[in-house]
């Protein structure tokens, strides 16, 4: 018998009885209790950057569905935001940054003031290691490189990520610069959150899909392999979840490659090739389709228990393959938890 949380059984590889679940983006719009905190934050740059806000809105999901994790409320675009590139949220629009496309630019910006423009979340940090249920874990997190950089130099979301893509291309030197900043910032971005009280970190790569095989090596697996190194160093034994989205099979290689602790796997997946190939080289994250999630009812329930079913036989965390919806009846996401509460295999 341990008394060690099941999150943390679980990312050692140990087969839980119950699986552990917890929902990305579980904090967030579809929560009336969040609208109503954000509101009276302003935006939602102001409600990230106030710790007894980010607090609150980060306990919200777990009054009402029992999780056995929380994440950090915050957002990936932070570090461009610390290191000086302008940032803002338009309801609607999504961020907008000035864009970061050039070598002029790109040396405007600097490590100088990260930890102390970052003190904020790292206040959160220290408020929920305090204020957390103790059978909770709590989960820090950072977007990856290339994810954040395409927001960096773009200046705001893309379909494709063209921009972003052909700037690796034609500038290679400016553009490998960039990655390495980010992988300096992001490392030492996510250590503090350890020495603040975080216990597992994930890295989200959203875009990873969009890359060709060999660039995908050079800037998802490359710096996210840097960056756990860079961790591991400090921290041995902090469990680090990798989310390589869209990358398919080159999950495969993305783990063996970056030594993640786990994976996070997207809907694009399939649940038995996760259990065949990836299950047996480390813990797996995933995949229920969000969109699932908003309707509701029988497939609902069905798609769960598939998910269970097949990841059943190895360490298994329930999740999302992307994180929760605005639209998305809290009802439903009630009723998921209860089914993961009492499932037993
Ligand atoms: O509950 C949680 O998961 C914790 C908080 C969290 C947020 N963003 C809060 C947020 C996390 C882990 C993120 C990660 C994030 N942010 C990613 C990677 C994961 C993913 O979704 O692919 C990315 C790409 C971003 C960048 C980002 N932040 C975009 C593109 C947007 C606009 C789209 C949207 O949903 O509005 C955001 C805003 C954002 N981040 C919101 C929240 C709760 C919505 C802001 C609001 O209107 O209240």
């Amino acid at each position: 018998m341990t008394n060690e949380k099941l999150f943390l059984q679980t990312l050692k590889g140990i087969k839980t009885d119950r699986v552990p679940f917890w929902f990305m983006r579980q904090a967030g719009r579809y929560l009336p209790e969040y609208m109503a905190l954000r509101k009276q934050a302003g935006s939602f740059l102001d409600l990230c950057y106030n710790p007894d806000f980010a607090t609150e809105v980060t306990l919200q999901p777990l009054r009402r569905f029992n999780m056995d994790a929380a994440i950090l409320f915050s957002d990936i675009l932070v570090i461009p935001h610390a290191l000086g590139q302008d940032l803002a949220f338009k309801v609607g629009e999504g961020p907008i940054l000035t864009p970061v496309n050039n070598l002029e630019k790109l040396n405007a910006l600097s490590m100088e003031k990260l930890h102390e423009n970052l003190s904020p979340v790292y206040q959160t940090i220290s408020n929920l290691s305090q204020k957390l249920p103790k059978h909770v874990t709590l989960i820090g997190f950072a977007g990856a490189p290339w994810t954040v950089a395409t927001y960096m130099v773009n200046g705001k979301g893309s379909k494709d990520q063209a921009e972003t893509r052909l700037m690796a291309y034609q500038d290679r030197e400016t553009f490998q610069k960039l990655i390495n900043l980010l992988v300096q910032a992001t490392s030492e971005y996510l250590i503090a959150q350890v020495n603040h009280g975080v216990e597992v970190l994930q890295i989200f790569d959203s875009w990873s899909g969009t890359l060709p095989a060999d660039e995908f090596i050079k800037w998802c697996v490359e710096p996210t392999k840097q960056i756990v190194e860079n961790i591991r160093a400090v921290h041995p034994d902090v469990p680090i979840i990798g989310f390589p989205k869209g990358a398919g099979a080159k999950i495969k290689n993305f783990v063996e490659k970056t030594k993640v602790t786990a994976v996070s796997i997207d809907t694009s997946t399939s649940t038995s090739w996760v259990r065949d190939v990836v299950q047996p080289l480390c813990p797996v994250q995933g995949n229920l389709d969000p969109l699932l999630l908003v309707s509701g009812g029988v497939p609902l329930e069905k798609a769960v228990y598939h998910i269970l079913d097949h990841l059943k036989a190895g360490p298994h965390i329930f999740n999302l393959g992307h994180g929760i919806i605005p639209q998305t009846p809290p009802e439903n996401v009630k009723m998921v938890s209860d089914i993961l509460l009492n499932y037993r295999r």
